[in-house]
């Protein structure tokens, strides 16, 4: 059987990027990967339910009341387990050490819903990226997938898809718009590119 790569995906709420994964590889396109655990900061993510749904392990290790060495410990525990060799955050709302990062050099992605390097670094998640990109009056935004560092969304691009702000837009307008043209596109075929090359390289 050919081999593939174990991917874990990192989650905190609903998982729409994780299930455009799922889709993905549920029409045979992720060829070099194969999904074997999603693990969530969040007790009763939904995107918990879209794995379990799939029959893909899943896992939950909170952050509150931890250091930062004990949140990622438990992390690490459920990755080894698990043998995870490639790591999705799909909308993880955690930031992770430079000895974790390190540790997974060039094997942890991530998906951010703007033109990296603008509206991204530290504060700039979820709603908020789009209600700046709107304050700010661009008139494209877009999606970025990313390699993960220690400096939060500074790791090297992979794959980025602009975005056209429409007249009027409202921040969760142009969230889902951002979503669906770009973010569960890019994500998905990423993914799929990162494990080819690390299997080219074995
Ligand atoms: C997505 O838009 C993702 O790009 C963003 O959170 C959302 C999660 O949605 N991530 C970040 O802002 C990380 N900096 P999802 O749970 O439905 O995939």
């Amino acid at each position: 059987m050919k081999r593939l790569i174990n991917v874990a995906v990192l989650v905190s709420g609903g998982g729409t990027n994780l299930q455009a994964i799922i889709d993905y590889a549920a029409e045979g396109n992720l060829k070099s990967g194969n999904l074997v655990k999603v693990i969530s900061s969040k007790e009763g993510a939904y995107a918990l339910e879209r794995a379990k749904s799939v029959d893909v392990k899943t896992a939950v290790v909170t952050r509150k009341g931890k250091t930062q060495e004990e949140f990622e410990s438990g992390l690490i525990k459920e990755l080894e387990e698990c043998n995870a060799e490639v790591i999705v955050l799909a909308g993880f709302m955690c930031i992770l050490s430079k000895d974790f990062t390190d540790r997974y050099k060039d094997r942890i992605i991530n998906v951010h819903p703007s033109l990296i390097p603008s509206f991204c670094g530290e504060g700039f998640y979820g709603l908020k990226v789009h209600e700046a990109a709107l304050a700010y009056g661009v008139k494209v935004t877009g999606a970025t997938v990313h390699f993960v560092n220690e400096i939060p969304d500074g790791g090297k691009i992979i794959m980025q898809r602009a975005v056209k702000i429409k007249e009027n837009d409202t921040p969760e307008a142009l969230q889902k718009r951002v979503m669906e043209q770009a973010e569960w596109k890019i994500l998905p075929t990423s993914l799929e590119q990162v494990c080819k090359s690390l299997l080219k390289g074995e």
